[in-house]
């Protein structure tokens, strides 16, 4: 009799000793283990388990995992945590079912760091049940406690989130601890997303400047309940709704709050073994507040998701942490003819409105702000509403929230000592978009979880280490979003939907490939390219970038979303190689060399060059617009067209920009080595803000070269490489046929087209197509960026020739 007594006793002191068997779930008065590996509860259908993870160093939390993709120590899909904020150590921690019935989690110092504070006189059971439910019941059958009703950053499907839970953010992509962003049920009954940091705390969604009805909310119901069903189904009691991308199908799905804010729902490509966003709350990752801290702009970077800036006269304020936002340089004077303004376009600061004055001129408003001496600037927008339309002017006495929504058509005005405004005035241009920091968009539109976590936590481990962990990061997939959404893919838009095998080499193997680097094809921006013959038999072409000095994590990010650019008319990257110093980078062969060599050297019959033309035209359109924002190329020229066996032409180089510039804060610098003499936008030379519409005017210039096989770089340096007409005339290609077509107008007389066209064509070409490409061709070189249509638009203007011809 005494025995078990002891026994009992014993147990109760030390926290019951005895590991419990891993799928039966533990019992009254036994736990499970840090240190023995195979304490895990696993779900009946094998899909979840839950036991001890290692969150840091000599750090644990007690977890629900999903299995599938595999849990590792790399990546884990982790869906619920016990002790997120406070984890154990790795020797001497436990989870114990107490004989009281409380659920405790035990510190090797014997802290209690979490309880379910749970009684049950009667003996009590912990399982983890189907759907990722870890529930603790007593000898009846009644649910004592259950993981449902406090989850960390994840809903799983039938997972009822009630007035009571809160989905809140994990701190870092490495550190689970919570976090500044968390879903709710707010006091009006609207499920809202809220950022709530140290130093000021807002609802950024739904759009707080609308109001509940308008973003389709209702308010009227309290029992504030939302459930995202099997299928896909997610709907809540304030009227919010919505179907995930793959409705219909019975997958494991979850809809995590991601760490920058967003609010997403990822489904399980159970063959790929990937999580894919079906749904996302916003597509803009700087429409999430907080991310910069006061003062600064947020901006949207594709591969890091966005970025920090502080506005012109500002600095951060502490230089490691973007959080702190930015500081003037400068000290205001309450004596209004001292203070002026920087126009910063399409920026928007949100709150701290000091009031809104409708129907006041820039000037008005201007004054207003002067008057006033908290006023840190205004925004001033034009807005078009049923009635009252007008301007409307909203002073601010904080500048928060700042970013640059897509098609905000409104102005920021930031007050600075009148002084300054011109020298400041030449910086406006810093946080607009620039080439070294934006340019590739990632369009996978299968959102690989585990790859993501392993590059993005080695990109932070080594900013850290830098100690500048600014990078929010989680990799955006709204080209997946929009694609999925709208299935009918347009004919422009023609992909490659097969991944390649996009990998890493070794250097040694790319040694091999190209015979010690002994066939040099060619050279360009950032280092030499070499024919090889790679193991498998494919034969590649290897850029071996010179100067590339960045790190490993950071070029193996950057490379990994160019490799995923896929596009019938892109140069398609097979892998790279990162070893040690060495950093290049494998593409396809491209038979028959660049656009600028068969111009030069061969005859290219009309119909190709027209093909050309168009091929171009559609691979620069799905870089710059078929995922919404822009993905700059900056340097497009014949020596960047390459052409296939077909003669199809395949743009590269793209990225390439980035990958050999992107944290070069010297922009200007940047600037002038970016483009190429004769095919460079006046934006460049002026040092106006780069758009998309730089590649637009080379782009043009390719394409007269292209009719008139002359190139801009000769007649540019060589005055007079065409006989006739007047010297101030042939100074520029452009200027050239323009001259032709000219002097055609004023004679009446239609020999301008001969005079033009590449004498190599013999006169063989289609006349209206060529017209067709002179006129599209003119409409891309206009000095003024905002006239030269887009890249979509040209492919439709070429295109609208072509099929009136059929
Ligand atoms: C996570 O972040 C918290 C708060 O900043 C910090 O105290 C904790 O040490 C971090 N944990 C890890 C594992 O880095
Ligand atoms: C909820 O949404 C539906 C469809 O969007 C609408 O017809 C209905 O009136 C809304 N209900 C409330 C209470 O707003
Ligand atoms: C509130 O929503 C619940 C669940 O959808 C529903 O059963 C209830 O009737 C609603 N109440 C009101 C007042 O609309
Ligand atoms: C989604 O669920 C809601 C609430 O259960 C229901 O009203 C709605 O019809 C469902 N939508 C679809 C497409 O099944
Ligand atoms: C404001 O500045 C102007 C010129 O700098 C000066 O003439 C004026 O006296 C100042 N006003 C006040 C109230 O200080
Ligand atoms: C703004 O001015 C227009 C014309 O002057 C007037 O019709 C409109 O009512 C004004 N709006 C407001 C809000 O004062
Ligand atoms: C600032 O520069 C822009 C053009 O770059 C010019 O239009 C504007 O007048 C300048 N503003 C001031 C206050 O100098």
């Amino acid at each position: 009799m005494a025995k078990p007594l002891i026994l009992i006793i014993i147990c109760l002191f030390l926290c019951c000793p005895l590991s419990s068997s891993s799928s039966d779930g533990v019992w009254a008065s036994s736990s499970l283990s840090v240190e023995s590996a195979g304490d895990v509860l696993t779900s009946p259908d094998g899909i979840f388990s839950a036991g001890f993870r290692p969150v840091g160093l000599n750090a644990y939390s007690f977890a629900i995992w999903f299995n599938k993709p595999s849990c590792n120590a790399i990546s884990c899909t982790i869906v619920w945590m016990a002790n997120r904020d406070q984890p154990v150590n790795g020797k001497g921690s436990r989870l114990c079912l107490q004989k009281s019935g409380n659920l405790v989690l035990k510190d090797a110092g014997h802290i209690i760091v979490w309880e379910t504070k749970t009684i049950s006189v009667s003996p009590t059971q912990l399982k983890l049940e189907n759907g990722g439910n870890l529930v603790l019941r007593d000898s009846r059958g009644r649910k004592l406690w259950q993981s449902y009703d406090s989850p960390t950053d994840t809903l799983l499907p039938l997972q009822p989130f009630t007035e009571n839970s809160r989905l809140i953010s994990s701190k870092s992509q490495g550190n689970y601890s919570s976090g500044y962003y968390q879903l709710y049920f707010d006091t009006d009954n609207v499920l809202c997303l809220l950022y709530k940091g140290p130093e000021f705390s807002s609802v950024y969604w739904p759009s707080p400047w609308l109001l509940r009805w308008e973003a389709g909310r209702s308010t009227f119901n309290n029992s504030k309940i939302a459930v995202l069903d099997s299928l896909g189904n997610f709907s809540s009691t304030d009227n919010f709704t919505f179907l995930s991308s793959d409705y219909g199908s019975r997958v494991p799905r979850m809809l995590k709050m991601d760490l920058d804010g967003n609010i997403r729902l990822y489904s399980l490509n159970e063959n790929e073994e990937k999580w894919v966003v079906s749904w996302q709350a916003f597509p803009q990752p700087c429409m999430a507040h907080g991310c910069c801290g006061p003062n600064s702009i947020c901006i949207y970077v594709p591969n890091s998701g966005r970025k920090c800036s502080c506005p012109p006269g500002y600095i951060m304020a502490d230089p490691t942490d973007w959080s702190l936002g930015c500081q003037p340089e400068f000290k205001l004077s309450c004596n209004e003819t001292e203070v002026g303004y920087l126009k910063l376009r399409h920026v928007e600061y949100y709150g701290y409105d000091y009031n809104m004055y409708p129907n006041v001129t820039l000037e008005d408003c201007k004054r207003i702000c002067s008057e006033l001496c908290d006023c840190k600037g205004f925004q001033f927008r034009f807005i078009k509403a049923h009635e009252p339309d007008g301007t409307y002017c909203y002073p601010k006495t904080q500048l928060l929230n700042g970013h640059r929504p897509p098609n905000f058509n409104a102005d920021f005005y930031l007050k600075v000592p009148k002084a300054t405004v011109p020298f400041y005035n030449n910086s406006v241009q810093d946080i607009k978009l620039q080439c070294s920091n934006k340019l590739v968009q990632p369009l996978e539109r299968h959102y690989s979880k585990r790859h993501v976590n392993e590059s993005v936590r080695f990109a932070l481990w080594s900013a850290s280490a830098v100690g500048a962990v600014e990078i929010l990061t989680i990799v955006l997939v709204w080209c997946f979003l929009i694609r999925t959404r709208d299935d009918k893919i347009s004919p422009m838009a023609r992909y490659h939907l097969v991944t390649t095998g996009f990998r890493k080499f070794s250097y040694s193997e790319l040694k091999k490939a190209t015979n010690s680097f002994s066939e040099e094809i060619g050279r360009g921006a950032g280092g030499i390219v070499y024919k090889a013959t790679l193991s498998d038999g494919r034969v590649a072409a290897i850029k071996r970038l010179v100067d590339a000095n960045k790190g490993e994590a950071e070029f193996l990010a950057e490379v990994n979303t160019i490799g995923k650019l896929n596009h019938m008319n892109l140069i398609d990257m097979w892998g790279y190689c990162a070893d040690g110093k060495h950093r290049l980078l494998v593409y396809e062969y491209m038979e028959h060399g660049s656009l600028a060599e068969n111009l030069c050297f061969k005859a290219l019959d009309w119909k190709t060059r027209f093909g050309i033309a168009l091929g171009t035209a559609r691979g620069l359109a799905y870089l710059h617009e078929e995922c919404l924002e822009w993905v700059l190329h900056c340097d497009i020229k014949p020596q960047n067209i390459l052409l296939d066996s077909k003669y199809q032409p395949k743009v590269s180089d793209f990225g390439l920009s980035w990958l050999l510039n992107r944290g070069d804060i010297n922009y200007s610098k940047f600037s002038r080595i970016r483009g190429t003499r004769g095919y460079m936008a006046p934006e460049w030379v002026f040092n106006l803000p780069i758009t998309s519409k730089v590649d637009v005017y080379s782009y043009g210039i390719v394409l007269l070269e292209l009719v008139t096989g002359r190139s801009p770089a000769a007649m540019g340096i060589n005055g007079s490489s065409d006989g006739s007409g007047s010297k101030t005339e042939q100074r520029t290609l452009v200027a050239w046929v323009k001259g032709h077509m000219a002097t055609a107008e004023e004679n009446i007389g239609e020999t301008w087209k001969q005079e033009i066209i590449d004498p190599k064509l013999k006169g063989e070409y289609d006349e209206g197509e060529m017209l067709n490409l002179v006129a599209a061709a003119l409409r891309c070189v206009q000095e003024d960026r905002d006239a030269r249509p887009t890249m979509g638009e040209v492919v439709e203007m070429l295109l609208r020739h072509e099929c009136h011809c059929c």
